[in-house]
């Protein structure tokens, strides 16, 4: 019998698998797993539809329609005032996938990378597939900043790169711009590279802004920025995302994009670029919406007698649930499967994002998804109410 490769065997398997098994099992509502249960827009659809019968189904060159990656850079120009060629962006599967490439790329076995934690659960196990050696740094609740001098401890002469994620999944935190001149100033010491994941670069409450690492002085030429058409569109099936950078970043990453997909869905890549060109009316209407809708999931997650902590931007709430659960329940993924089976609410244990040593730090925490209609929202508040009453 063929046994697993050692080098997969060690990673297990993620926890949103079983999340979302044990929520179909139970028929809960599923505030778990950050995919939107509404469709992405219109015109994007209908421009994905026109792609398919406009025979725009066969390879796409290697690095990314032309039209999709001038859109890329556009749409950086318009928001972050970056100037790009096309040459400096790489279409990939999802940002998902320009992460593992940029690690692959960018990195060789034995070096280190720096995350800070929690960390969303692919970077460490693409590490750990690339021979390279994760280093944490913890994000302090309740608003999740970091230590400097424990960030500055991080760096060491094998120190190749850092990941930061912002706004991040799963603590809602956006990096300040001091924050990020601290994380700069130490890569321009050490020599280090940035990679940033700003998937959720559109969605920010409470008038905030995203801050882009690259835009600071001197990062231009040492940041990689990663970002997806999936969150902004509502489209995470699709798996369109980018890397963005100097070139020799970003011709380090197609070096392992061209031999893991090659290239990206064709037809997808016509409509990213209707999507990335959409006027600026939409993405104000994006954020205006997800306001909404998370002062909603806030209000309803308070009114269950959870403790919250109100992110700055993203797709996640966090909460504190030891007020209000019963207290034979000792950990986070106790908790998310007694509500799944007993409250019909599903949601992701933030131990997940946590190293096997430090997942005792999020043993109080619950992470629930806002980018849900109002009637799942609405449906989740039923049945949180109704906890209320058993567990109180
Ligand atoms: C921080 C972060 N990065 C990347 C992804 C995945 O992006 P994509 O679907 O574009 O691969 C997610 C999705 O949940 C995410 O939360």
């Amino acid at each position: 019998m063929p046994r697993m490769a050692q080098r997969v065997a060690a990673l297990g398997t993620t926890i949103f698998a079983e999340i979302n098994r044990l929520a179909r099992q139970y028929n809960a509502i599923n505030l778990g797993q950050g995919a939107p249960d509404f469709d992405a827009p219109p015109p994007v659809l209908e421009a994905a539809v026109q792609a398919v019968r406009s025979q725009l189904n066969q390879y796409a060159p290697n690095t990314g329609l032309l039209e999709a990656r001038e859109a890329i850079a556009q749409h950086a120009e318009r928001f972050y005032g970056q100037r790009l060629s096309p040459e400096q962006v790489l279409i990939t599967a999802g940002a998902t996938e320009a992460m593992f490439a940029a690690i692959l790329g960018l990195s060789d076995p034995g070096d280190e990378i720096i995350v800070f934690q929690p960390v969303y659960d692919s970077y460490v196990p693409n590490m750990r597939m690339a021979g390279v050696l994760p280093r944490y740094v913890n994000l302090y609740a309740p608003n999740w900043s970091f230590d400097p001098d424990e960030l500055a401890a991080a760096f060491t002469p094998r120190t190749k790169a850092i990941i930061i994620n912002t706004p991040h999944n799963p603590t809602g935190k956006c990096y300040s711009r001091r924050e990020l001149e601290i994380i700069a100033e130490l890569c321009l010491r050490h020599n280090a590279i940035a990679i940033t994941d700003e998937v959720y670069e559109h969605i920010i409450y409470d008038g905030g802004q995203h801050t882009r690492l690259a835009t600071l002085d001197g990062m231009a030429e040492r940041t990689l920025t990663i970002s997806s058409l999936g969150k902004t569109f509502s489209a995470t099936g699709w798996k369109v995302g980018w890397a963005i950078g100097a070139p020799e970043l970003v011709e380090s990453v197609n070096r392992a994009h061209q031999f893991i997909t090659y290239s990206v869905a064709t037809p997808l890549q016509a409509a990213a670029a209707t999507a990335l060109n959409l006027p600026d009316s939409y993405f104000e209407s994006l954020r205006a919406e997800y306001q909404r809708k998370r002062d909603k999931l806030l209000a309803i997650l308070r009114g269950a007698g959870f403790q919250t902590f109100t992110p700055q931007g993203g797709y996640f709430i966090m909460v504190d649930w030891r007020a209000a659960a019963p207290e034979h329940i000792q950990d986070d993924v106790q908790f998310a499967e007694w509500l799944i089976r007993e409250v019909g609410v599903a949601c992701i244990p933030p131990s997940a994002f946590y190293r096997a040593e430090d997942k005792h730090r999020a043993a109080h925490l619950a992470r629930f998804a806002i980018c849900k209609r109002d009637e799942t929202l609405e449906a989740a508040a039923e049945r949180l109410a109704a906890m209320r009453v058993s567990s109180g």
